[in-house]
C-alpha cells in the first residue's frame, strides 16, 4: 500500500530508520563487549523484535506478562520480566515456565522474594530472579549498599530460587542532556550494578547476571567493565524526548503518525487535524525539556521537517497545527493557513513519546524507502 492510501490517523515506522537505529545500537555493545538484551515494551511488535534479534540481540526485556506470553508464543524463549513480581502474576509466570520458557523474574523486597521461594516450593519449581538495584534514585530497587540487598539474595539463595544476577536501570538520564552528563550516570549506573553484584558474590551468594540500561545510558557508557548486559528500548524508534536529551537527530525519529488536515481557524492561524491524542498520546514529557514540542513535531508526508510549526493543542481526536509561539518564519507563513495546509493534506507528526504513541496504534504500517508499505500488528494489554 501507498503512503496516500493509509487510512488517517495511523502510526508508521521508517523501516531504514529503525535498521539504522537498530545496528547503531548492537554496533555501540559489541565495541563495548556486552550482550544485548532489547526492550521490547517500546513497540510489543514483533517484527521489530525479530529484526533486533537478526542485528545481534540476545533474549528480551519485557514489561508484561502478556509481553511474555506473545514473544514466547513467537518462539522467543529467553526473557527477563523487568518489573517487580508479585505473588498474584506467580501462577502465570510458572505457566511460562512449565512450556519450557525461560522466564527471568524481578524482586526488590523481602516479601516477593519469600512468595517466589514459597511458591516455588509449593508446586516444585525453581525460578531464577534477579534483585533490582537502584542506582539513581528515580524509580525502585534496593540501593547497593543497602541490607536489604542481602537479605533478599540470602531468602532466594537459601530457599532453593536462583539468584540470576542484579539489573538496573537509570531512568533519570531522560533529565539530563549533556554527553557529560550522561557519561557520568552510565558510569554511575555501571559501578552501582557491579557493586551490588560483589556485595552478594561476598556474601557467598552466586550472582552471574549484571544487566543496566536505558538508551541514553546505553548511548553514552564509555566502558561497561563487569556489566555483562544492557537493555534499551526506545532507541528502536527514538522521539523527540531522545532528541532533546541529545541521543539522537530529528531524521533518526523511526515513528511517525499520519494525519490529515480536516479543517481552519484562520483567524487563529490553526489547521486541525484528524490526530488528537487518542493518536499522538497525552504524553507531552518534552514541556520539561529544553524544546517544548507540544505534542509534536510535523512533518510533510515525505518526511521533510515543518520547522517553526508545532501541534499546540490537541482533543481527543482533533490536533491543532500552528504556528511555534515567536517564530518569524511561521509567523509570516500562518497568515496563509489555508493555502499552506488544504483540507485534505496529509503530514506526518513526530511524536514525544514512541512508546506511548506507539500503544495508541493495532498495528504499524511499515514504511519502505520506495514508499510502500506493509502492516506489522502489535498487541495491547497486560
Ligand atoms: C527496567 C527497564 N529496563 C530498560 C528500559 C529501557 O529504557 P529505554 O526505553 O530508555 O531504553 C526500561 C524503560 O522504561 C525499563 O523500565
Amino acid at each position: 500500500m501507498k503512503l496516500e492510501q493509509i487510512e488517517t490517523p495511523a502510526a508508521l515506522i521508517d523501516v531504514a530508520r529503525m535498521q539504522k537505529n537498530i545496528a547503531r545500537m548492537q554496533a555501540k555493545m559489541n565495541t563495548l563487549g556486552v550482550a544485548f538484551r532489547p526492550h521490547v515494551k517500546t513497540t510489543k511488535c514483533l517484527d521489530v523484535v525479530r529484526a533486533q534479534i537478526a542485528a545481534g540481540a540476545r533474549g528480551i526485556t519485557v514489561s508484561t506478562l502478556k509481553e511474555a506470553e506473545a514473544f514466547f508464543a513467537a518462539g522467543i524463549g529467553d526473557i527477563l520480566y523487568a518489573v517487580s513480581m508479585v505473588p498474584a502474576k506467580l501462577p502465570r509466570a510458572l505457566a511460562l515456565r512449565r512450556q519450557g520458557c525461560d522466564l527471568k523474574l524481578v524482586v526488590d523486597n523481602p516479601t516477593a522474594a519469600a512468595a517466589i521461594a514459597a511458591f516455588g516450593d509449593q508446586h516444585g519449581e525453581s525460578f531464577e530472579v534477579s534483585i533490582e538495584v537502584d542506582t539513581d534514585g528515580h524509580r525502585s530497587g534496593i540501593q547497593p549498599e543497602q541490607q536489604t540487598l542481602l537479605d533478599v539474595g540470602r531468602i532466594l539463595h537459601e530457599n532453593g530460587v536462583k539468584v540470576g544476577g542484579v539489573m538496573t536501570h537509570a531512568g533519570s538520564s531522560y533529565e539530563l542532556n549533556t554527553p557529560e552528563a550522561l557519561a557520568a550516570l552510565a558510569e554511575q549506573e555501571r559501578a552501582g550494578c557491579v557493586r551490588a553484584a560483589e556485595r552478594l558474590r561476598e556474601a557467598g551468594i552466586a550472582c552471574p547476571a549484571v544487566s543496566v540500561g536505558s538508551t541514553p545510558t546505553a548511548l553514552a557508557a564509555r566502558y561497561l567493565e563487569g556489566a555483562t548486559e544492557v537493555r534499551a528500548g526506545v532507541y528502536v524508534l527514538f522521539d523527540l524526548v531522545m532528541h532533546n536529551v541529545g541521543v539522537c537527530m530529528l531524521d533518526d525519529i523511526a515513528l511517525s503518525v499520519l494525519t490529515t488536515v480536516i479543517g481552519h481557524q484562520e483567524d487563529k492561524g490553526w489547521a486541525i487535524l484528524d490526530a488528537g491524542w487518542m493518536a499522538l498520546s497525552r504524553d507531552r514529557s518534552t514541556s520539561r525539556q529544553s524544546h517544548d514540542f507540544g505534542y509534536g513535531q510535523p512533518c510533510l508526508l515525505n518526511g521533510t521537517l515543518l520547522p517553526g510549526y508545532v501541534i499546540s493543542g490537541a482533543n481527543q481526536e482533533h490536533g491543532i497545527l500552528a504556528a511555534a509561539r515567536g517564530d518569524p518564519q511561521a509567523d509570516a507563513q500562518i497568515e496563509d493557513i489555508t493555502q499552506h495546509f488544504p483540507i485534505g493534506m496529509k503530514l506526518r507528526i513526530l511524536p514525544n513519546h514512541a512508546c506511548a504513541t506507539g500503544a495508541q496504534f493495532p498495528e504499524y504500517h511499515a514504511v519502505a524507502p520506495d514508499g510502500s508499505s506493509v502492516e506489522w500488528q502489535r498487541f495491547y494489554g497486560w
